[in-house]
């Protein structure tokens, strides 16, 4: 896709991948009849994922999910993902992040290195190392690290979600639960210049997460890129400029 645009339809010419394809389509809204099998809650999912221009690119250009689109345009910004870097994608099902990352840092050419992991399944992705495990399983971090060149990586990517409950607090605290524990994991696990990028939820990152990111990381901010829906509480935390595991002192990063 390229640099940092929604897909677009409506006779505009619809955006495409660096490199990928692109190609015209009239942005027609399609509405959905409700059945007599679904509910209006389905009615008006399936009515929002076929009128999504981020769907439709998604499909149009070969991407796993259309969360590949918000890598995409926050690399876009932030220029996270370069020939050569290793890559740890957690919470990678179905592969959008990883297929966007191991373009970026030339996976296949055997330059970079993305490993991505799931508790479900992800279908093979040329230069991905994949694994099949619960992030945070105690046999996960160790295995992660083993696998990575010098045991350490440039930048630790986690688009984790567990599934939503429906009730608000839940769904908080079970998400940045996860946040947390990459967090942690990205401090042990990042080379000196690293970057973490993490899902966290909308009403801000928790105080503690904030406190450690800032203490470890020059610059640490909130994005919110154009392709997360502006009706979601998903928002994301880019903390940059990892200053090494044995740097805590030296002043706490800017907040932006
Ligand atoms: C929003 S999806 C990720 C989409 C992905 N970034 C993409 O572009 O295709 C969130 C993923 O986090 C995974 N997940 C949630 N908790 C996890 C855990 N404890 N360990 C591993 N994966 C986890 C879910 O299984 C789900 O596939």
């Amino acid at each position: 896709m390229s640099k940092n645009k929604r897909p677009q339809g409506g006779g505009k010419k619809p955006v495409s991948r660096a490199g990928g394809p692109g190609g015209g389509q009239r942005n027609l809204h399609v509405r959905v009849k409700t059945a007599r099998k679904r509910t209006l809650a389905s009615t008006l999912w399936l009515e929002r994922q076929l009128n999504d221009p981020y769907v439709a690119a998604a499909k149009r250009e070969g991407m796993r999910s259309r969360a590949a689109y918000k890598l995409s345009e926050i690399d876009a910004k932030y220029k996270l993902l370069k020939a050569g870097l290793r890559v740890i994608d957690l919470g990678a099902a179905p592969g959008g992040w990883s297929q966007v990352a191991a373009e970026k840092v030339k996976a296949v050419e055997g330059r970079g290195q993305v490993i991505a992991i799931d508790y479900l399944d992800v279908d093979p992705l040329a230069g991905v190392t994949l694994l099949k495990l619960d992030f945070t399983d105690e046999t996960a971090e160790p295995l992660l690290k083993s696998l990575l060149r010098d045991g350490q990586a440039d930048l630790v990517l986690s688009d984790m979600a567990a599934p939503t409950v429906g009730h608000t607090r839940t769904d908080h605290i079970r998400i940045m639960g996860l946040a947390e524990t990459a967090a942690h994991f990205a401090v042990d696990v990042l080379a000196p210049g690293g970057a973490f990028l993490c899902k966290v939820f909308q009403g801000g990152t928790e105080r503690e997460l904030l406190d450690l990111l800032k203490k470890s990381f020059r610059v640490v901010r909130h994005v919110k890129p154009p392709a997360s829906r502006a009706d979601s509480a998903e928002l994301y935390v880019l903390a940059t400029g990892f200053k090494g595991a044995a740097a805590p002192t030296g002043g706490e990063a800017a907040e932006v």
